[in-house]
């Protein structure tokens, strides 16, 4: 039954809530290696062996909200925050450039001093810098008149993780600021405006279901971004959930095998926190589907102030340490880190 599933997913039929819950629970070594076939054979028929490199740039670590489960939530006295100037963030990009990345993500937290005519700005100088890259944005919530302005200034992407479907679920992993709808709103109104949009969720987050994880799955089919960025949930010592287990590498693997048949087109990246869990992890990620990394561009004095989770991996290295040590990683199991923008192939609106 449950590789009759598999199969359908496949063919490009559509499952059930009942469905992708019954898959989950009946998940099995035998069933993975089933899938883990079937979805690294769909992202090699359509992106290859090439992996995309995205540049990582950390540019805040101020954060007005407090989702309980991050270290940089804004009620977390215990660590040192830090803005990057403008003209640190395009030192980054020089640099990301001439280690061959042709993709900028700017991640931060939603931090008010990078208004919405500082940002435009930077998106702008940027933009007219390296004008063969992709800007991409990772700047939390945001009314739609600044998506717009950002948009406008030269911002291509943007990258707003729904972190779970379900709205009883979301109160229990942020504060009652916070909404499930409000997010898919900014996902919404992202994707009218014309950004290529990513978003994603947490694997193995405090109080998720089977049946969240259908949702979830359900939502990202229905909303059919260019990208989908999931992860295990590690927990961060000064959190409430600090004592909570992480999100395990094999639902994770799963998951992203599932992802790759269910929108065989999508950018999938294997994430640092995947890459945090397990030493191999991001190669194991590759073999399930994905065909993205996102190596670290922030200047490495800062990186250890942007710990959203504990042990996170690459926050002692120099860029181009990380650069090297993905593509050797990658050649090891026989894929090509390529220089290029790596647009996404899922173009339907
Ligand atoms: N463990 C794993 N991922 C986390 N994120 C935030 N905190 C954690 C954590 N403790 C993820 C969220 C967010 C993204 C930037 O990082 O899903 O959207
Ligand atoms: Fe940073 Fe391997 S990717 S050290």
């Amino acid at each position: 039954e449950e590789f009759h599933l598999i199969d359908q997913l496949e063919m490009d039929q559509f499952l059930s809530r009942d469905e992708w819950i019954f898959l989950i629970e009946h998940r099995s070594d035998a069933l993975e290696r089933y899938l883990f076939e079937k979805s690294e054979a769909v992202r090699i028929r359509e992106y290859g062996h090439d992996i995309y490199i995205r540049g990582l740039i950390e540019f805040t670590n101020y954060c007005h909200n407090d989702c309980y489960y991050c270290g940089i939530r804004k009620s977390n006295p215990n660590i040192l925050r830090y803005r990057l100037s403008p003209s640190e963030i395009l030192s980054c990009c020089h640099i990301g450039y001439e280690l061959g990345f042709r993709t900028f993500v700017l991640q931060g937290g939603e931090d008010n001093w990078f208004t919405t005519k500082r940002m435009a700005e930077i998106v702008a100088e940027i933009h007219s810098h390296f004008p063969d890259c992709a800007i991409t944005l990772s700047i939390g919530e945001r009314s739609r008149e600044s998506y717009q302005a950002l948009f406008d200034a030269g911002a291509d992407r943007y990258l707003l993780r729904h972190e779970t479907y379900d709205p009883v679920h979301y109160r229990r992993l942020h504060p009652d600021s916070l909404s499930a709808v409000h997010r898919r709103k900014c996902l919404w109104d992202l994707k009218e405006i014309g950004y290529h949009i990513g978003t994603g969720f947490m694997v193995g987050s405090p109080f998720q279901t089977a049946e969240n994880l259908a949702d979830d799955l359900l939502f990202l089919k229905e909303l059919n971004p260019q990208m989908v960025g999931i992860g295990p949930f590690i927990p961060h010592h000064d959190t409430r959930f600090s004592h909570e287990p992480p999100g395990t590498l094999k639902l994770t693997l799963f998951l992203l095998g599932l992802i790759r048949l269910m929108i065989p087109k999508v950018l999938l990246p294997a994430t640092t926190a995947l890459g945090t869990i397990s030493p191999q992890g991001r190669e194991l990620g590759i073999r399930a589907g994905a065909n993205v990394v996102m190596p670290n561009l922030s200047p490495t004095e800062v990186r250890k102030n942007y710990l959203l989770y504990d042990n996170k991996i690459c926050t002692g290295e120099e860029s181009a340490q990380c650069r090297d040590c993905l593509e050797q990683r990658m050649a090891s199991i026989g894929y090509q880190v390529v220089v290029s923008r790596g647009d996404s192939r899922n173009r339907s609106i």
